[in-house]
């Protein structure tokens, strides 16, 4: 590794941290936020992983459950798949949020695991499973589903996202959202920055405006044991562990072969763990590969070589074709690993622009050419998922900061993160439909609110109505005079008190306020009507019937004028 590139990473490890936890620490110089999802305690795991508890995340929702974790893990170590944390509340989305070291434009892994044994604690919609929605950032990046009881491994989804701001937000979303979509549930939430020479990377930044990437299969050829998955390990040997923490599967298929030489690896960038490289799948003739897709979809695959064999020793012995197909084309290409990389040197093959399938399955066949003496051979290979359209930005960002400001403002509204608007909108807003959308609607009504109302709603300029009534807001009413498009102000069932302000009568759109209701719990606002809400009552601009039955102007037992 690079000094810079190595100086880069421990910058970002000591500056990266979750900072609603109380500064996650990051344990290998790498950069690596690891959240347990329902865990109660900090600790490093076998592979020397350091994993922080959700617990301690400000506004953190849902309930926490212990499950037994798969039969694979050393149930002497600790594992995040010991526990779930489950939403059962109606809120559209529940949102994790990295947001220390985070660096705009760079690019990270970020897989979300999910594993509840045998069942989940709660009912679901079908007997037996569960299906909800993840999202990344502003946009839907992929639909759980999982059959109980849970066989042998936990789910993964894992996408390449560039961070399109200094965080990174993942949220789960469930069933008040979307219909058919259960209570979510996850089981530990990991972020690993990328280096963007990264070829799947590159590839999304040339070819696709920096789209994200989602993992279909990375998978790890001639493996000897089927449970033998290889990852970061914590090894300090340099190239014996994934420093992304990638995760490859290890495939038993086919003709075994492997070496216990160390793989040199001239595609430094991609940085494919040597034990990976050391072990492949061969065949005399033929070998075929075939992965489960999403038909109608863009993929991009990394093929990677390395001739293992100790009797191939010169170019042109080892010669096949490759052919990646969809329905109506095959694109061939013919490799010939040593004379590519030399022996024990990996070879790094990719069809450079994606390929479109259409069908649910993507091959790649690989033959040998007829002068050749030995047939293919393939030590690892990952297949991607182009995302489909670029990240939607969301809300607009001034308005992101009000909702957050305003969320802040009340302890009770600290569970909402993520985007206001997209793809779901918090349940109390209604947004604008643009691409860029902006909060037309707030409905906080009923959510025993209490303190001051900030003054933060007044930089949400295309609001058309707010409602705060019947929560316990004391305080005065704010300068809400840059609201131009309110019509409706709705703030009764309160403990607000002081003047009505002037400026409500100057609102260029207001049609209704409402400040005062016969009941118990009331406003006690006191003066005059401001003279601008009485011209406006006069010249009709106000609905007089409305403001009669809604503006209050005596208090039944108090001579003094109250509203
Ligand atoms: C953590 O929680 C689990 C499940 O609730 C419990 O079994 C375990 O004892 C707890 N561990 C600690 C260290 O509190
Ligand atoms: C399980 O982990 C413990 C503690 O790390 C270790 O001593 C033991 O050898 C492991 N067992 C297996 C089967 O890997
Ligand atoms: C869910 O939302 C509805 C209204 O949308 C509300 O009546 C209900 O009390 C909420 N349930 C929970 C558990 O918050
Ligand atoms: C690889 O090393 C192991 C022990 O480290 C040895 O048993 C085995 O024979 C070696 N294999 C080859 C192909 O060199
Ligand atoms: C790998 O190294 C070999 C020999 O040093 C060279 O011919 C080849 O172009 C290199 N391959 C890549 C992909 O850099
Ligand atoms: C098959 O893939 C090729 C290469 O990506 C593409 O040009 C072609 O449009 C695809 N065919 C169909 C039917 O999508
Ligand atoms: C959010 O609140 C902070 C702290 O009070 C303030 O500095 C900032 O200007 C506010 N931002 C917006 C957009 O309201
Ligand atoms: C705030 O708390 C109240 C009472 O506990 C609850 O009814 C309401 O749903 C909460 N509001 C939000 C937005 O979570
Ligand atoms: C309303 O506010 C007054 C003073 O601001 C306070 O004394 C009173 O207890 C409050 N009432 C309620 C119901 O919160
Ligand atoms: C209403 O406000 C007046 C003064 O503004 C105050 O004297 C009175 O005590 C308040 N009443 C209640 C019930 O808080």
């Amino acid at each position: 590794m690079e000094a810079g590139a190595l100086a880069t990473r421990l910058c970002v490890a000591i500056a990266l941290c979750l900072v609603s936890l109380n500064c996650v620490r990051t344990d290998n110089g790498l950069g690596f936020v690891s959240i347990d999802c329902g865990g109660n305690a900090s600790y490093s795991d076998a592979n020397d992983i350091l994993w922080s508890p959700d617990g301690a995340i400000t506004g953190i929702d849902g309930v926490v459950s212990s499950v037994s974790p798969p039969a694979y893990v050393n149930t002497s170590n600790q594992t995040p798949l010991s526990s779930i944390r489950f939403f059962p509340g109606n809120q559209s989305k529940y949102c994790y949020v990295f947001n220390q070291g985070i660096v705009q434009g760079r690019a990270y892994l970020v897989r979300a695991s999910f594993w509840a044994g045998s069942k989940l604690p709660y009912p679901t919609k079908a007997e037996n499973s569960v299906s909800f929605k993840l999202l990344i950032y502003a946009d839907e990046w992929d639909t759980v589903s999982i059959t109980f009881p849970q066989t042998s491994r936990e789910i993964d989804k894992e996408i390449y996202v560039f961070a399109l701001r200094e965080n990174i937000e993942v949220c789960l979303s469930g069933h008040s959202a979307i219909t058919d979509s259960d209570v979510p549930f996850i089981s530990s939430l990991v972020l690993r920055p990328l280096s963007n020479s990264l070829q799947p990377i590159s590839f999304s930044v040339n070819y696709q405006n920096s789209r994200p990437l989602m993992t279909v299969s990375r998978i790890n050829y001639g493996a000897r044991d089927p449970s033998d998955y290889l990852r970061y390990s914590g090894t300090q040997q340099v190239g014996y562990s994934d420093i992304y923490d990638r995760i490859w599967e290890a495939d038993t298929d086919g003709t075994l072969v492997f070496t216990n030489q160390s793989i040199v690896s001239n595609v430094t960038t991609d940085e494919v763990p040597i034990p990976v490289m050391q072990t492949a799948r061969s065949d005399a003739e033929s070998i075929n590969l075939q992965f489960q897709v999403t038909p109608q979809s863009w993929y991009f695959y990394c093929a990677y070589y390395a001739e293992l064999d100790p009797h191939v020793i010169a170019s042109g012995q080892r010669i096949f074709d490759s052919v990646v197909s969809n329905k109506t084309t095959q694109i061939s290409e013919t490799y010939d690993i040593f004379g590519a990389s030399g022996q024990y040197s990996t070879f790094l093959a990719y069809q450079k622009s994606g390929i479109y399938v259409d069908t649910p399955a993507l091959n790649f066949d690989m033959k040998k050419t007829t002068m050749s003496l030995n047939g293919p051979l393939i030590n690892a290979f990952e297949v991607f998922m182009t995302f489909d359209k670029d990240l939607s930005l969301g809300t607009i960002d001034v308005e992101v900061l009000v909702v957050k400001n305003i969320s802040n403002s009340f302890g009770n509204l600290s569970t909402w993160r993520g985007d206001p608007c997209l793809p779901y909108p918090y349940n109390w807003v209604v947004c604008s439909s643009e691409e860029r959308p902006s909060i037309t609607e707030i409905h906080l009504e009923n959510q025993d609110l209490s303190g001051d109302i900030p003054s933060y709603f007044n930089s949400l300029g295309k609001l058309t109505v707010l409602s705060l009534a019947s929560n316990k807001l004391t305080g005065t009413i704010p300068d809400l005079s840059s609201l131009l498009k309110l019509t409706f102000l709705d703030l009764h069932h309160n403990n607000l008190s002081g003047t009505i302000p002037s400026f409500l009568g100057k609102l260029p759109a207001i049609k209704e306020f409402v400040m005062h209701c016969r009941d118990l719990r009331n406003n006690n606002f006191s003066g005059a009507i401001p003279q601008e809400l009485l011209a406006k009552v006069s010249t009709s601009e106000l609905d007089l019937r409305k403001v009669m039955s809604r503006i209050k102007f005596m208090h039944k037992d108090d001579a003094r004028l109250r509203y």
